[in-house]
């Protein structure tokens, strides 16, 4: 998209801005938690541990904003399984321990996934039998599970299993060592390991790129939708499908009816539907920081309209909650090159609410209510 074509639509979205600037952001004293709640749905962000340990000013700010918490990285194998079979879920115990002393509800991510894996598991997979590989697999979604049965009421199973630009034709992620191991079916194996290891909770299949209006988002989109149209077909227990969220408006369009119909498509699956990953990545954008935040809300507010409508979506997490904090603002392609904090989360550095705040607050309090489970 070209940045003034941005500007335009930015510009008009602005003119709705939920709330003009210049107005007080810290007006409300309900977190968004409490505005989610209003049409049955939830708010979160994902964490690091030593945040909460460390920095009580996020760790308050997470219990007034928050209803759900995510791990950042301490459920990934590669923290958590340094040694085969030798285990260390400190950093998640304390995730989990935060949410259930905050009665809050904590999401587990992510069981099987390509990346953040422990440097021994690759060379076992490939000198592995099938059986043995499917073992390396599922060994680590019972141990995981069987731990957290009861305070983890939903997983991201498996995570960003497409990759079109890999070259298969059908988009599958050629790279993922899984992928290599197992072919597509590993899906299938984790997906059925989770519902046998822990059948009241509800299983993902998440991935991103799914979001923007650009050629690449579409076959992301597209090899998605086929894979499912395989997985359902197949019978494999998929409960919900988590779309990451991460935005990136100053390179990529946005439009609302192409994401519409996508979340009409997953949830014609009769599947949940959760943003499990949001932010919104603000390099690109105008030099001033209160220009680049309205544009930020605006944009997100739009995404955010979309997503609610639809009765499917249960939750809202963002990857993070304060800019202090965002991967953003060390990842190569999003981070600022004069080293300035990315603003892509609701919270400035100083933990005060954004225009983004009052964005995902607005967008929450116009949304329909969900479809009930029972639905
Ligand atoms: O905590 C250790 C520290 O003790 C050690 O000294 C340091 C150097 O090795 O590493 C620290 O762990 C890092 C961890 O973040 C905590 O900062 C890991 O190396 C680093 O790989 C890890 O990066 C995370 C990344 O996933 C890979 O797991 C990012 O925080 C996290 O934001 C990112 O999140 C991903 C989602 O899981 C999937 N979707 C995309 C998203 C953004 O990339």
């Amino acid at each position: 998209m070209k940045r003034r074509d941005f500007l335009a639509s930015a510009v008009a979205l602005a003119a709705c801005s939920p709330v003009p600037p210049g107005v007080a952001r810290n007006i409300s004293r309900y977190g968004l938690a409490q505005h989610a709640r209003r049409s049955g749905r939830h708010f979160g962000a994902a964490v690091k541990s030593r945040l909460l340990r460390e920095d009580a000013a996020f760790r308050a700010a997470v219990a007034r904003e928050c209803d759900m918490v995510v791990q950042e990285y301490e459920l990934k194998r590669g923290t958590t399984e340094p040694k085969p079979g030798k285990y260390d879920f400190s950093g998640a115990d304390q995730i989990v321990d935060f949410a259930q002393e905050h009665g809050m509800l904590a999401r587990g991510h992510a069981l099987v996934w390509y990346a953040a894996n422990p440097p021994w598991l690759e060379p076992a997979l490939d000198a592995a039998n099938e059986k043995t590989r499917q073992q390396l697999m599922t060994s680590y979604i019972d141990v995981a599970m069987r731990r957290y049965a009861g305070r983890i009421g939903e997983w991201d199973v498996v995570n960003e299993a497409v990759e079109p630009n890999e070259g298969r034709a059908d988009g599958m992620r050629m790279g993922s060592m899984w992928m290599k191991a197992l072919g597509e079916h590993y899906i299938d194996i984790a997906f059925h390991k989770a519902r046998d290891t822990d059948e009241k909770a509800t299983l993902f299949l998440t991935d991103f790129g799914l979001e923007h209006d650009s050629p690449r988002c579409e076959r992301r989109r597209t090899a998605l939708l086929k894979l499912l149209d395989r997985l359902m077909g197949r019978g494999v227990p998929i409960d919900a499908v988590g779309i990451q969220g991460h935005l990136k408006p100053y390179k990529e369009r946005f439009n609302e009816r192409q994401l519409a119909d996508f979340l009409r498509m997953l949830s014609g699956y009769g599947l949940k539907l959760s943003i499990t990953e949001f932010d919104v990545a603000d390099r690109g954008g105008p030099p001033s920081p209160d220009k680049r935040d309205r544009e930020v809300a605006s944009v997100a507010k739009a995404f955010l309209d979309v997503a609610l409508d639809n009765p499917a979506m249960g939750s809202i997490l963002c990857w993070g909650l304060s800019d202090r904090y965002s991967w953003l603002s060390n990842f190569p392609e999003y981070k600022w090159p004069g080293g300035q904090l990315s603003r892509g989360l609701p919270l400035d550095a100083k933990m005060d609410r954004k225009p983004l705040w009052d964005a995902i607050a607005a967008a929450f309090d116009s949304a329909p209510a969900m479809r009930s489970a029972s639905a």
